[in-house]
Order: structure tokens, then sequence, then C-alpha cells
């Protein structure tokens, strides 16, 4: 039997709402630092075409990290599998914007969902289609069926301005010949990408895709079962960087994280969820975020285990 989603969602944010201003905003992209901390919203998209959210689940903010799983499935249905001989598909155990693993390994990174990672997706992107930003932001549109989502020009720029780690990764895995096209506007491309502004419903019904086995909003197929799944396992290995384990063991989902605050997790076949409050952990993890979906797999026992 299906949960009651709206009264499961209530419960969640009602027992979640001591956690909504722990831990801080991300510090190193100064337009996401004067965020307001003190925000919640939770969506949940399921494949029968349901869609119910609390808090502040309409309200949009910087997708970040996430945008990683759409550039993921985008550039593995135009190209095929032959992106996993430029990128790998184990867990770092290192933060996300590491670079220690690549002089190691050769410039491959070690899964798409880390900066290095991701900047080699999005340099395959731009490869396939000319204008990889654009792709990504389109794609989101038509997935949540929100003409209005749009690149925030004063994130992308706060993060080209302080984006030397970035410009570091990608130049050294250019000298390893893993970048194809120029460095700086692959940067671009990829500042762009991150700073799409989205909301919890919009993220959820975007995730969709993956637990619909890669059918996309209209029906047609994007990716196959087998892709979808692959994503889904890199997700759960590698979505949320070094604390994998630890929300592995916390939420049994798929998932991935930003450091806008948001999370989007998959349960394949079910839903897919999107969650945001912008105080982070360490790692880079919404507190808040990560327990309620912690809540959400507990109280529904809807996880993949
Ligand atoms: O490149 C960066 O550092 C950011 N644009 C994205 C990092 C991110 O969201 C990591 N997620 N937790």
């Amino acid at each position: 039997m299906e949960p009651n989603y709206p009264a499961v969602l209530k419960q969640i944010a009602s027992e979640i709402a001591p956690l909504v201003g722990a831990g801080a905003p991300a510090a190193y992209i100064p337009a996401l630092a004067s965020v307001d901390p003190a925000q919640f919203g939770m969506a949940l998209a399921d494949v029968d075409g349901g869609l119910y959210g609390v808090g502040d689940w309409r309200t949009p903010f910087s997708a970040q990290s996430i945008t990683k799983v759409f550039a993921l499935a985008l550039a593995l249905a135009e190209g095929g599998g032959s992106l996993w001989e430029r990128v790998g598909r184990e867990p770092s155990g290192n933060p996300f914007n590491s670079l220690v693993q690549l002089e190691y390994e050769n410039g491959i990174p070690r899964n798409p969902f880390i900066n290095a990672g991701a900047l080699v997706v999005t340099d395959r992107l731009q490869t396939l289609t000319g204008d990889a930003s654009s792709e990504v932001l389109e794609f989101l549109r038509q997935e949540s069926q929100n003409p209005d989502l749009r690149f925030d020009a004063d994130v992308a720029a706060s993060e080209h301005e302080h984006g030397d780690r970035n410009a570091a990764v990608a130049h050294f895995m250019a000298a390893y010949g893993n970048i194809d096209n120029p460095v700086p506007s692959l940067l671009e491309h990829y500042f762009w990408q991150c700073s799409i502004e989205t909301s919890c419903a919009d993220l959820a019904l975007a995730a969709r895709l993956l637990a619909r086995h890669g059918l996309r909003a209209d029906g047609s197929r994007l990716l196959s079962r087998s892709e979808a799944k692959q994503i889904n396992a890199v997700m759960l290995t590698c979505g949320t960087y070094d604390a994998a384990g630890e929300f592995a063991y916390r939420v049994g989902l798929p998932g991935k994280s930003g450091v806008g605050g948001g999370i989007v997790a998959v349960v394949p076949g079910r839903c897919a969820l999107a969650v945001w409050s912008p105080g982070l952990d360490a790692r880079g993890n919404s507190v808040a975020g990560v327990a309620a979906l912690d809540r959400f797999t507990t109280l529904t026992g809807l996880s993949v285990f």
C-alpha cells in the first residue's frame, strides 16, 4: 500500500525542525554564504504523477552538484558508455574538490560526482552538444515543466571568482589529455551548470527520471533501464562524497547532494525525493536534509535495502 505521503512529509518537517539552521551555508562560494539558513523544504514526486511537498518546497535555491546527476544522464544518453574510459565508478573517500588522487591515477577521476569527474562529464557533454550548460538547463525545464528555471548569474560569477580549485583540477586533467575542450570555456559551462536555480519540486520531478528507470516526463526513454540502474548505483556509492557510507547507512537510497543545501534521492520504481536546507555539515551535505531523508526511509520502509 502507498504511504500517506502528505502526512509523512508533515511529520518529518515537524520532527526535524530543531535541526533547521544547524550547520553552515557554503562559505567558499560567497554568493551562497548569504542564504538564510532557517529554511527547509521537501518534495516527493511519485512514478504515477503525484507531487507532494512541505515547507519551502517551492523556493528556488542553487542546485550546485545535484546538476552532476543530470549532466551524467545526458552525456551517457548522447554519447554512450565510452565516457567510462575517462571517469571511474569508485567512491573517492575524499572531499568533493580534492586533487590528491588525480596524480596517482593519471588524471582519471574516481567518479562522475566529485568535481573532477563532473568536469570530465561536462567536457564530454560540451563536445557532444556544443552547449553543455544550456543542455542541462533545458532538460531540467522540461522534466520539471517549469520554463522559468534559469541560471543564477551572481552565483556563476562568484564561483568563477573563487574557482581556483576547479581550475586547478581541470588544468591538471587536461595535462593528462583527459579534457577535450579549452579549459576556460569548460569551467564556464561547469559554473553555469552548478548555478541553476531549482526548487525541491523541480528537482523531485527531474529525478523521477531515475525512479522511472530512465523514462522522461513525456514518456520518452532517455536512458536504458540498465543505464538508470548504473546511475542510481553510482549515486548510492559516490553521491555524498566522503559521507557516502554514512548516507547509505542512514538513508539507504541513491542520493546526490549539492552545496546549496539540496539533496535528491531515488526510490527506484516508486518515487524521487528532493530536500533542501542550507546548513551544511563538514562534508558539504545538508544537516537537516540528511536527517529528513533518514526519517523518510525509517517511517515508510521505502529504501533499497
Ligand atoms: O564546484 C563546486 O565546488 C560547486 N559548484 C559544487 C560543489 C558541490 O555542490 C558539492 N556538493 N556537495
